[in-house]
This record gives structure tokens, C-alpha cells and sequence, in this order.
């Protein structure tokens, strides 16, 4: 009789998002065993228990904050098994206006979306260096890095440098078994955009923002985006800077 074959663990940093939570629903159904992190991992209990129950999976929980960054690489040094596939998806978006006024929060929004994620991610590739097999690291970034905006441009510089670090990452580890993948989703409908008048045409929702990405480990795509804001951002970057800032979207 053949033994089953036993999928790669899986690790979701910030799994406790609205985009996560679906992503960890695609992986567990392919039948992979599951590392999710939250701030607190109460608020994953459901999802674990829905999900080991549904698709009989392995899932741990596991608590990290990238903010505390000596911590959070600690935590992930010592993960068993170490994962071989890992997907950040922490992000705070926060008050624009609010950052203007106060450098604290200014801050908070970069260490949340760039600093404290690229310092996770390096925890990551030190932990994949140590596995004699094909192992991928995914980032979620945002189109909102490719230009800033007035709208949300410590939100958008924060993502500007994830982004330009996951394409350092990825030329660092070209010559490994490890493939770096940066995904620049558009508007997507979940917790972080709730009340707000997104165009429907092109905000997309959890659950196709989790394929994407999904599809993307599976092609071994490198720079991901929904197909439609990958032709508006190809125009949006090309304006020139005197037509750029005159424009309110
Ligand atoms: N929604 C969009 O339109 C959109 C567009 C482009 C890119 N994105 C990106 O997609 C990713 C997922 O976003 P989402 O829309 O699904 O947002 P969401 O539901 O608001 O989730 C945000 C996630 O970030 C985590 N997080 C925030 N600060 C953290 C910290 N200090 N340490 C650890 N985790 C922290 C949250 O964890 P807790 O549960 O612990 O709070 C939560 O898991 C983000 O990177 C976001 O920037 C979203």
C-alpha cells in the first residue's frame, strides 16, 4: 500500500486577516498542515477547529505581533516543523490624517507594514536556508506602494518598502531553493477597507484575493497583481509627476 503523500507545511503571518482566514481555507483543502499567527490566537481558535476538523489538517497557532520584533524572529526560529511555504499578510492602513499629525502613528505604520514584516521575513529565509527542498516566501504588498497618494501615502510608502524589499530578498536568494514572491493586490472588500466607497468593478473579494495569491505558489509567479490593476498601475506609474499630483483619487 502507498503511503499518503504529505504536503509541506504552510505558514500564515497574520492569518487572523479577512484574506488570510480564506487563504488558510484554500490551503487546508489541498490537505496542506497549517502554521497560523495573530496577535492573539484566540481569535484563530474557530478557523483551527472548522479547518482540522474539515480537511483532518494539522493547525498550531501561533502568537507573533511583528512589532516586537526580537520576539516575533525567536517564535519563528524555533517553529516545528519549519514551514516551507510562509505568507505575510500583516497590514494596518490606519488614519492618513492622523499620521500627518502624529509622527508616532507614522511610525507605527511603517514598522506595521515594512519593518517589522521584512524583519520576520529575514527570521523566514534564515529558517528556510536550512531545508534541503524547494521553499517559498510570499509577501503581501500593495499597488498603493507603487505610487503615492494623498490619500494614504504613509500607508503607500510603508508597502513602497516592502516591496522593495522583497525584490532585494528575492535577488539575494536567487541561487537557493527559495523563491520570493511579492503580491500587489488592488482594492479588496474586508476588515481593512470596511465603509469605504471602493468602485466594485474593481475591488475584488477575499476569497479571490487568497486565490490569487494561492495560484501565484503554485505557478511560482514573482511580482503579482489582479489583472486589471496591473494595466492601471502600468498607466498610473507612467503619468507625469505634474498631471500625477493634480489628481483626487
Ligand atoms: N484590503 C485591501 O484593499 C488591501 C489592498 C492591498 C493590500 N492589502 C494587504 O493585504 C494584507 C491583508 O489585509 P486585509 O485587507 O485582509 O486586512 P485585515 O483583515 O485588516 O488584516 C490585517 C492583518 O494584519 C495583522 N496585524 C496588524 N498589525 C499587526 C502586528 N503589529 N503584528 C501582527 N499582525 C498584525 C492583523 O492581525 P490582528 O488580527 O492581530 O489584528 C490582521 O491579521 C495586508 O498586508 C494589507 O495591507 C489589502
Amino acid at each position: 500500500m502507498t503511503e499518503p503523500k504529505v504536503l509541506p507545511p504552510v505558514l500564515l503571518i497574520g492569518a487572523s486577516s479577512d484574506i488570510g482566514m480564506q487563504l488558510a481555507r484554500e490551503f487546508a483543502r489541498a490537505g496542506h498542515p497549517l502554521i497560523l499567527t495573530a496577535r492573539e490566537t484566540e481569535v484563530l481558535e474557530p478557523l483551527a477547529s472548522d479547518l482540522s476538523i474539515r480537511h483532518s489538517v494539522a493547525v498550531q497557532l501561533v502568537a507573533i505581533d511583528v512589532l516586537h520584533v526580537p520576539e516575533a524572529r525567536r517564535t519563528i526560529a524555533a517553529l516545528t516543523p519549519p514551514p516551507h511555504i510562509a505568507v505575510c499578510l500583516v497590514g494596518l492602513l490606519g488614519d492618513q490624517q492622523q499620521q500627518q499629525r502624529d509622527p508616532d502613528q507614522a511610525r507605527i505604520v511603517i514598522e506595521s507594514n515594512f519593518t517589522g514584516p521584512a524583519a520576520i521575513l529575514e527570521a523566514v529565509a534564515d529558517v528556510m536556508a536550512g531545508i534541503d527542498a524547494p521553499t517559498t516566501i510570499v509577501g503581501v504588498s500593495s499597488v498603493a506602494g507603487d505610487r503615492g497618494r494623498a490619500r494614504n501615502y504613509y500607508y503607500g510608502a510603508a508597502k513602497a518598502g516592502f516591496s522593495a524589499f522583497l525584490s532585494g530578498l528575492r535577488q539575494r536568494l536567487t541561487r537557493s531553493q527559495t523563491t520570493v514572491i511579492t503580491v500587489k493586490p488592488g482594492f479588496v472588500n474586508t476588515r481593512m477597507t470596511a465603509g469605504m466607497d471602493l468602485p466594485p468593478a474593481l475591488t475584488a473579494s477575499d476569497i479571490a484575493c487568497a486565490r490569487l495569491i494561492k495560484r501565484a505558489i503554485d505557478r511560482r509567479q514573482l511580482v503579482v497583481y489582479p489583472w486589471q490593476w496591473r494595466v492601471i498601475m502600468t498607466v498610473v506609474k507612467l503619468l507625469p509627476e505634474e498631471i500625477f499630483k493634480r489628481l483626487q483619487f
